[in-house]
């Protein structure tokens, strides 16, 4: 099932979200909510919406168990990390524990990395295949989503998994062009929801013909998950 908001802008946008999060998380923690979030820049206000009164009041912070659906393979304390981002936003200024944040140590190198994130994710979900209470994506210019790039071969990997995703060989469109570490598709549409949070102009096109055609060529088009709630703006919507 997919649902679609459309907010008048980016703040709008941004403040919807995270009230349908906090909402979402608050009727389902009870036993611990895992939730997987993405970096990109689109979700800074939203993070930052989060840490501030009622959000961060509203939000059952001893269950939420905080994972990554990607990461950048740079210096944990770099500004392009993910996790960085997030911390200094967030991570910070709520009553998070340290034992429920699971962040992807990608400044290991992509493969040593994802073989840590991989045993990450064994130990909170065992053997089976994990199945995330909820993935929060963005979506790049090129349809892509998490670290799924198109074209790239980390997008047909068929396993329920954390992957390398090898970019430094030169492939257009990655930014900022650094190997990555990412969850694979499978897994992706295994989580019980996803929720997209896109905004801006820029991205207009590729959201109509992930939206209206489900077009192949942009992964997020891929995306598959039994509720997929969308929050957009009406630049992204209509343009
Ligand atoms: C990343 C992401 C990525 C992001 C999109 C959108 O680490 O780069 O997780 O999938 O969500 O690239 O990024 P913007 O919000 O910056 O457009």
């Amino acid at each position: 099932m997919r649902e679609v908001n459309i907010l008048s802008d980016h703040e709008e946008t941004c403040l919807a979200a995270a009230a349908w999060l906090c909402y979402h998380v608050a009727k389902r923690a009870t036993g611990g909510f895992s939730l997987a979030i993405s970096g990109g820049s689109t979700p800074d206000r939203f993070f930052e919406i989060l840490s501030q009164g009622s959000f961060a009041a509203a939000m059952p912070w001893k269950a939420l168990q905080l994972f990554w659906v990607d990461e950048r393979c740079v210096p944990m304390d770099h500004a392009d990390a993910n996790f960085t981002s997030v911390a200094q936003r967030l991570l910070t200024k709520v009553p998070i524990a340290v034992r429920n944040i699971h962040r992807i140590p990608a400044e290991a190198g992509p493969y040593e990395g994802a073989a840590h994130y991989r045993e990450t994710l064994r130990k909170y979900f065992g053997a089976s295949a994990p199945v995330f209470d909820l993935v929060m994506l963005g979506m790049g210019t090129d349809g892509h989503v998490a670290s799924l790039f198109p074209g790239h071969p980390a997008l047909e990997a068929a396993t329920d998994s954390a992957v390398p995703v090898i970019v430094s060989g030169g492939m257009s469109g990655v930014h900022p062009p650094v190997d990555r570490i990412t969850l694979t598709l499978p897994l992706l549409n295994r989580a019980k929801a996803a929720m997209f949070l896109v905004t801006g102009r820029e991205k207009h096109e590729v959201v109509r013909a992930v939206l209206d055609d489900n077009d192949a060529v942009y992964p997020a088009s891929w995306i598959r998950n039994e509720r997929t709630v969308w929050f957009l703006d009406e630049r992204a919507s209509e343009g």
